[in-house]
């Protein structure tokens, strides 16, 4: 059938240029994870990885993970090697965390700060206050506004408090806004107004003051209302002096809508503000199959914007949404749509890897 003839071409192309990359790694031009195997003696200087890159700028350079990956141990070799910072990609979410209401359950989020710490990584924790992912106790009725402001603060206050210490930042507001730059409206905004944002800054600050504290959306990487709506509120609460140390722009990029070109300009407008910012949550998925050629344009994407990164003083570091296609949310979510990460299902490096390599270098 000519379709499966083509899909075998496609396929074939893009084994060879895996190959192609093995053989490099191996021959240790490029030194991605499969270049460990073929180090040899103990003396060997091990490789730099994406973490002790970023460093030399002042950067950390994260991944997500996420429970049910940690049996894959090839998966938690690379995770625990080339990563220095680590972001729960479940485990730390409202559901997870209070399944009851008032009854806190911390086992999914601490099996991955174990890891972090042993591995001498920090922890991006995410996140506090988020429309999705709330338990069904939550959802399942209306709240008077002295009743949900009472559990929003237990939630956060315990959770934080659970975690001080042990934490760089907190994402403390997820995607707070519409895509016009109007609030969405989340149980939150339509039972306690906008203000629910800086009581939860405060009450998080108030758990762990020493946590960096940021607001995180996506969609916000380009100049535009989403963003501007982010630049007005992080102005209104500086000057009130409410305790935000950052935004966090998630970057779920697709090829297919184009690059947000004022990545840079956005990221040193929020500098100016006195805030951080960070790139929290980066895949860049296409529309499958993949081929070469976007998985080229994928790498040059992934180049950019570590470069937008490094270019802005305050852009403190990069998460991708965990680093391999095995385990990336995006299939699922997206559907005809993935091969998002910088490493592929097999675990080898793709190109987009060697771009963020070449970014740092
Ligand atoms: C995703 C997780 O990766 C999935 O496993 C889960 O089923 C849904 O949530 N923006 C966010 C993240 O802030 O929390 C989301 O994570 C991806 C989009």
């Amino acid at each position: 059938m000519p379709s499966t003839a083509h899909g075998t071409a496609a396929r074939t192309r893009l084994t060879l240029a895996g190959a192609l990359a093995s053989l490099l790694v191996a021959a240790g031009v490029a030194g991605g994870p499969a270049a460990r195997a073929h180090e040899g003696p103990a003396h060997a200087k091990p490789r730099t990885t994406l973490a002790d890159l970023a460093q030399r700028h002042g950067r950390y350079f994260g991944s997500a993970t996420d429970n049910p990956e940690l049996t894959d141990t090839a998966y938690t070799k690379t995770l625990g090697d080339e990563f220095d910072m680590i972001t729960p990609g479940n485990g730390m979410k409202w559901y997870a965390t209070e399944p009851r209401q008032g009854v806190f359950d911390f086992t999914a989020g601490d099996e991955i700060v174990g890891l972090a710490r042993a591995h001498h990584q920090k922890i991006r924790a995410h996140t506090l206050v988020w429309h999705s992912q709330l338990p069904d106790w939550l959802t399942a009725r209306t709240w008077t506004a002295d009743e949900l402001r009472a559990v929003l603060k237990n939630h956060i206050q315990t959770e934080v408090r659970h975690y001080r210490g042990k934490v760089y930042s907190w994402d403390v507001v997820n995607e707070a806004f519409n895509e016009d730059g109007t609030y969405r409206e989340t149980v939150f905004y339509k039972t306690l107004g906008p203000g629910y944002i800086a009581d939860a800054l405060r009450w998080a600050h108030e758990a762990d003051p020493r946590a960096k504290l940021y607001l995180n959306d996506y969609n916000i990487e380009a100049v535009g209302p989403k963003s501007d709506a982010y630049y007005a509120l992080a102005k209104e609460l500086k000057a009130r002096h409410v305790p935000l140390d950052g935004i966090g722009l998630q970057a779920h990029l697709a090829l297919q809508y184009g690059y947000p070109t004022t990545l840079e300009d956005n990221l040193r407008r929020f500098s100016r503000l006195g805030l951080d910012t960070a790139l929290t949550e980066v895949d860049v998925r296409m529309l499958l199959p993949a081929t070469e050629e976007k998985l080229a344009q994928q790498a040059d994407w992934y180049r950019d914007l570590t470069d937008a990164c490094l270019d802005v003083r305050r852009c403190v570091g990069i998460t991708v949404w965990d680093y391999t296609d095995k385990y990336s949310w995006i299939p699922a979510f997206f559907p005809g749509e993935g091969a998002a990460l910088p490493w592929d299902e097999q675990l080898a490096p793709k190109p987009a890897y060697f771009a963020i390599r070449d970014a740092l270098r």
